[in-house]
């Protein structure tokens, strides 16, 4: 589930909101996954995954994650994303573009403060990406972690992510291809709304 907080007005936010609402009652499973896609300057390459959304706040679309991670190098080099939705049970995919930055420390251990002892033990206990000898050395790693750590401190390596979406794209498939696109474009603080051929 997302948790929607004083979620902005403006068109594209609203046809969200709505979409999220039809997809929920439609039972849509991990309906909170999105596929955030980053590139490394560095590496000049393109990578992909996805993470829970947990948060949408006013217009900002907010994540979890470790710091150090693949992801985060990426944000670091280049802060540029995209974001991708696809609901099923609708028929839905939503694109995003946006600029992605950390969110702050305070809120970071707020948030984790009220997770389970559990997930908490998992986001300390990993180096996120980083190659293990085994799948046990990561079950070990989270007992251990479990036992000696103080798991209501947030580690500076881990907190969230919040991005502000530049371009939305709704696209919701009709029967026979007719499908409908539907594109928002901020320029110069105005939404610019369009339709695209399918
Ligand atoms: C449905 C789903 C949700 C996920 N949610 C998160 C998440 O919220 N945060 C996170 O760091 N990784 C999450 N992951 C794991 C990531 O996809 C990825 O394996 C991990 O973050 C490492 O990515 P990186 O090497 O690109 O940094 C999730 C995976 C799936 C399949």
């Amino acid at each position: 589930m997302i948790q929607f907080n004083k979620i902005s007005k403006d068109p594209p936010y609203i046809i969200f909101k709505d979409m999220y609402k039809k997809s929920l009652e439609a039972n849509q499973n991990n309906i909170e996954a999105i596929c955030i896609s980053s590139f490394s300057e560095s590496k000049k390459e393109v990578n992909a995954r996805y993470v829970n959304l947990k948060f949408i706040n006013d217009k900002e679309f907010i994540f979890f994650s470790n710091y150090n991670s693949p992801k985060s190098q990426d944000f670091e080099s280049h802060n540029q994303i995209s974001g991708l939705f696809f609901w099923n049970s609708i028929n839905v995919q939503i694109r995003m573009k946006a600029y992605i930055k950390k969110t702050s420390q305070e809120f970071n251990q707020k948030y984790f403060f009220d997770r389970s002892v559990e997930k908490n033990a998992s986001a300390i206990s990993s180096y996120q990406s980083k190659q293990i000898d085994s799948y046990n050395q990561v079950i070990e790693n989270f007992n251990r972690s479990l036992k000696n750590d103080d798991l209501k401190k947030c580690p500076e390596y881990w907190g969230g992510y919040s991005f502000v979406p530049y371009y939305f794209e709704f696209w919701e498939g009709h029967e026979s291809r007719i499908n409908k696109r539907e594109a928002f474009d901020m320029i110069d603080g105005v939404w610019k709304q369009s339709f695209l051929q399918p």
